[in-house]
C-alpha cells in the first residue's frame, strides 16, 4: 500500500515537472502563463482602440531596424486585470510601395506587425517590469525560429531579441522614443 503510494505520487511530480518543463521550453517566455497574459493585452489594446480595425493612428514616420520601414507608436495605460501600466504599441508597416504617404492614406494594407511593450509591476525587475509582445495584424502571436509565441520576457537572457537589443536604450529604461518611463 505504502509502496503504491509513493509510486502514485513520484509519477505525479514527475508528470508536473514535465509539464511545466513543456510550458516554457526552458525559455523565459511563451509559456502558457505569457500567452493567457498576451491574448489579454490584445484584447485590452482593441478595446482601448490601441489596436484592431477601430485603432487610433498616429503619425507614420520613418522606421530604424528591425521594426520596419515605416512606423508609428501610441503610448497610453491599460488596466488588465485590475493593475494598471503603461503601453507602447509600435506598429510595423512594410511591403512593397511602402512610404509613409501610402501607409498615412491606408495604414492597414501595409501593417506588417504590432510590436508591445507593457509595464506591470513586479513582473521582471531586471528589465523595468516590460512584458513584450510581438503580434500579426489578426492578433495572433508573431513567432521566433523555434515556433515559441513572442510573448513575455522576450529573449530574457538570450543574446538577441526584444530586450537584448532594447536594453541599449539611452537611459536605462528599454525605451528608444523617450525617458519617461
Ligand atoms: C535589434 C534591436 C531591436 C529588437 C530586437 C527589438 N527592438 Fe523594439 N525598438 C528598437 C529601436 C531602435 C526602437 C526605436 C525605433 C524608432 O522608433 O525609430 C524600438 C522601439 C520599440 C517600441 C516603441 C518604444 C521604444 O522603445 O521606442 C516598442 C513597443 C518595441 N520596440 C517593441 C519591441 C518588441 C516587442 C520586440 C521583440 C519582439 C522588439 N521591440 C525588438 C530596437 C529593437
Amino acid at each position: 500500500m505504502k509502496k503504491w503510494l509513493m509510486l502514485t505520487s513520484s509519477l505525479l511530480i514527475g508528470t508536473m515537472i514535465s509539464f511545466a518543463h513543456a510550458d516554457s521550453h526552458g525559455a523565459p517566455f511563451g509559456g502558457t502563463e505569457d500567452q493567457t497574459f498576451g491574448k489579454k493585452l490584445w484584447n485590452s489594446l482593441v478595446r482601448n482602440g490601441l489596436a484592431g480595425n477601430n485603432r487610433m493612428v498616429s503619425r507614420p514616420y520613418q522606421g530604424q531596424h528591425p521594426h520596419g520601414a515605416i512606423l508609428d507608436t501610441i503610448e497610453g495605460t491599460l488596466t488588465i486585470d485590475g493593475e494598471s501600466g503603461a503601453v507602447i504599441v509600435k506598429n510595423n508597416y512594410g511591403g512593397e510601395g511602402v512610404s509613409i504617404e501610402a501607409v498615412s492614406n491606408d495604414p492597414d494594407a501595409y501593417l506588417a506587425a504590432v510590436t508591445v511593450m507593457y509595464q506591470r509591476e513586479g513582473y521582471d525587475p531586471d528589465n523595468n517590469d516590460w512584458f513584450w509582445a510581438k503580434y500579426l495584424p489578426d492578433g495572433s502571436f508573431d513567432t521566433n525560429a523555434n515556433g515559441m509565441p513572442l510573448t513575455g520576457r522576450v529573449a530574457k537572457g538570450m543574446p538577441e531579441g526584444c530586450i537584448a537589443c532594447h536594453t541599449g536604450a539611452p537611459g536605462g529604461d528599454r525605451v528608444f522614443i523617450n525617458d519617461r518611463y
